[in-house]
């Protein structure tokens, strides 16, 4: 049996053989395949029972954690891939559809669902047709071949909302189908010239995540030598609670709460403001990259300000070693992303756990070049549909992702005047960062400047991923 206290889990462990097997892939660790589809549907009325057994049939493609771990195993060692993975998760409304009573969560922000939460967001009629809707389940399916990724998408679609093939009429295709699909979104990885994963402002991205094997633990210790100024480091519950439809007796069914969040990235206007900036700031040439890195609180290489005031400094850019103990704002502004989504404070102190979340995002869109300094090429990057599908993991939405997004937004956090998160910050109005950076040429002196938002939210919801044990006894 597993405690969700524990940390540094060895999954060759035969005792947590059981849990792993109940629990979906993708939460203690990324599936890591290259293409992911995300289908976003709404169950038909009065198809409940047929739903219940589409799902119970289904439990037996999910992949699970057990199987993943085995899969990322053989592709390490022979590099034969472990074919598509597949999980499947539930919103509110969608266990109020297949008759459960959603007070058995604990999670209010899950209960309430996206469109009821205080984050500032967009009103609903703005966000993508398909998320305005009521939305029950998501699927996930990802595979490192997008034909058979492609394949198994519209199998799944096909099963789901009934097949259109052969002679089927009207009436058949209505009596097949369970569902009505209301989006389907593709993610797909992006690379820097070096082969590590960027998001779309070109930024290397899933460097600080919670770690929860045995392994991954140790392979942070060798690489960053003592004193140890961050421990990434995570009990379980920091993404795990247990599921709370499968019986005690079953006592290793845990699942975990899931954000989605569309998030369009206007790559054209980042990086323009991004160059006026720089201007305005006085920083030249090489320096204009600073400007960026006091944004996001990393160079687009990784390199944390903090540490150097170049990228590429300090051997290793994808460091993650450091906290801001001794940096007062003047080398990363407390405004900085990755300063004010996780402040490194307490460090050595479970509490400091609390707020972690369990990033799984993917890029979605196409890649292109990123100019390096050349100001007219700005105008071939692209204003809209490409961005971030922002998945996190964690056992509370309210005091996770919720308790981030609300500090994003918040421009007295961490002191009076920070500005919001010049990436995600939403202040309901115009979601402009009044922000003080460092100012290179006026000694210690902070120079205010504002920064627009170039991240608009387009829909999304709350799910939760329960276990496998969950859909296997759903009839
Ligand atoms: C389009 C939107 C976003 C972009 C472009 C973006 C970009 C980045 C980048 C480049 C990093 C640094 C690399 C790393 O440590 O992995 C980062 C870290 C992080 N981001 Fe985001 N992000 C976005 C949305 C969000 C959202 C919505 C949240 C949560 C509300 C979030 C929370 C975090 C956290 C917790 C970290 C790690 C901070 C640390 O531990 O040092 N991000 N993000």
């Amino acid at each position: 049996m597993v405690l969700l206290s524990q940390k540094a889990i060895d999954p060759a462990t035969p005792e947590l053989d059981d849990f792993l097997s109940q629990l979906q892939g993708n939460i203690l660790k990324g599936h890591g395949r290259q293409y992911a589809t995300h289908i976003f549907v709404a169950f038909m009325p009065n198809k409940v029972r047929k739903t219940r057994a589409y799902l119970q049939q289904f439990a037996d493609q999910i992949t699970s954690c057990k199987q993943q771990l085995h899969d990322a195993e053989v592709y390490r060692r022979n590099g034969v891939s472990g074919g598509t993975f597949y999980s499947c998760y539930l919103s509110a409304s969608g266990y109020g559809y297949l008759g459960y009573n959603c007070d058995e969560f604990k999670d209010t922000a899950f209960k309430k669902g996206m469109k009821q939460a205080s984050l500032n967001d967009p009103a609903v009629t703005t966000w993508d047709h398909g998320y305005q809707a009521t939305i029950h389940a998501c699927f996930l399916l990802a595979d490192n071949d997008l034909l058979k990724l492609n394949a198994a998408t519209n199998n799944l679609i096909g099963e789901l909302a009934g097949r259109k093939e052969g002679n089927n009429r009207a009436e058949k295709i209505q009596e097949a189908s369970i569902a009505t699909i209301l989006a389907v979104e593709h993610g797909n990885k992006l690379y820097n010239k070096k082969g590590e994963n960027i998001e779309h402002f070109g930024y290397v991205d899933g460097i600080s995540q919670p770690l929860f094997f045995k392994d991954q633990i140790a392979a942070y210790k060798s690489n960053n030598l003592h004193p140890l100024l961050h421990t990434p480091e995570a009990e379980l519950e920091v993404a795990l609670v247990k599921d709370p439809f499968v019986s005690i007796r079953d006592a290793d069914a845990f699942g975990s709460y899931l954000v989605f969040r569309k998030l369009e990235q206007n790559v054209r206007g980042f990086k323009m403001a991004e160059a006026q900036l720089a201007d305005q700031l006085k920083y030249r040439n090489e320096q204009q990259e600073q400007v960026g890195a006091m944004l996001i609180g990393r160079f687009e290489d990784g390199t944390p300000i903090t540490l150097s005031e170049e990228n590429g400094m300090i051997g290793s850019a994808v460091i993650n070693n450091f906290n801001y103990q001794k940096d007062t704002g003047n080398k990363c502004p407390f405004h900085a992303h990755i300063r004010k989504t996780n402040p490194r404070t307490n460090e050595q102190q479970a509490e400091n756990h609390q707020h972690l979340i369990v990033r799984r995002g993917i890029p979605y869109g196409n890649q292109y070049i990123l100019p390096e300094f050349a100001q007219d090429s700005f105008e071939q990057l692209p204003q809209n549909n490409v961005g971030l599908l922002f998945l996190c993991f964690q056992k509370s939405i309210t005091q996770q992702f919720e308790y981030i997004q609300q500090l994003a937004n918040d421009p007295h956090f961490p002191q009076t005047d920070t500005g919001i998160d010049p990436i995600i910050g939403q202040d309901g109005l115009q979601n402009i960062s009044k922000c003080l950076f460092p100012n290179k040429y006026a000694g210690k002196e902070r120079k205010a400047a504002n920064f627009d938002s170039f991240v608009t939210m387009k829909g999304g919801e709350y799910f939760f991923a329960p276990s496998i044990a969950f859909f296997k006894k759903l009839l």
